[in-house]
């Protein structure tokens, strides 16, 4: 499979995804149960991710998508992430936060720290996706779909240089 100047192999195939999807959501579900959470998936990678999720959610909650963007100047520590799109008040909250894919855990460390600021009842990270180096940002990753190795994927939400979001299936890159 090409996208643009690239080769893709076939990775996880989407009834794997499925399967994997629908078990998070019940774990989720259980969890959750009397809580009311709110989801806060993070565009554009998770956007696949979070409606299957959420379908598959059995218990009464509620949704805000939210971006990111970087703030103007840079710190000691690089790009520091703000977000944008957050419509509802989500303190005494209990929020779980979707991604598609945690890297360096760098931006979800950002986001992470900002809606703690919210002083939410509790937040939990969801990511479909989780390359090892994550566990240098000592992040806490509640619900992992799947760990992979450190090889840059597409598919299933994931992009390119802005394509292949649409793919059902995950691709790797070719070595
Ligand atoms: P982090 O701050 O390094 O964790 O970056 C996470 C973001 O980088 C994700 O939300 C993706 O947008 C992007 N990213 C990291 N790895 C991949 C990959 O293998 N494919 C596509 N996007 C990726
Ligand atoms: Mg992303």
């Amino acid at each position: 499979m090409r996208i643009k100047d690239k080769e893709f192999d076939l990775f996880i195939h989407e009834d794997a995804i499925g399967k994997r999807v629908k078990a998070l959501a019940g774990e989720i579900s259980t969890t959750y149960a009397g809580l009311d959470p709110v989801f806060v998936p993070i565009l554009n990678g998770a956007f696949l991710f979070a409606s299957d999720l959420i379908k598959e959610v059995s218990i009464p909650c509620e949704l805000s998508f939210v971006k990111t963007s970087s703030y103007d100047g840079t710190t000691s520590t690089g790009e520091i992430k703000k977000l944008s799109g957050l419509n509802m008040d989500l303190r005494s909250r209990h929020v779980v936060l979707i991604d598609d894919i945690i890297d360096t855990g760098l931006t979800m460390h950002s986001i992470f720290h900002e809606i703690m600021g919210m002083k939410p009842a509790s937040v939990e990270i969801a990511s479909l996706l989780l390359k090892p180096e994550a566990v240098q940002k000592q992040l806490e990753v509640k619900y992992v779909g799947f760990t992979i190795p450190n090889d840059f994927v597409v598919g299933y939400g994931l992009d390119y240089d802005g394509f292949g979001r649409n793919l059902k299936d995950i691709y790797r890159i070719k070595s």
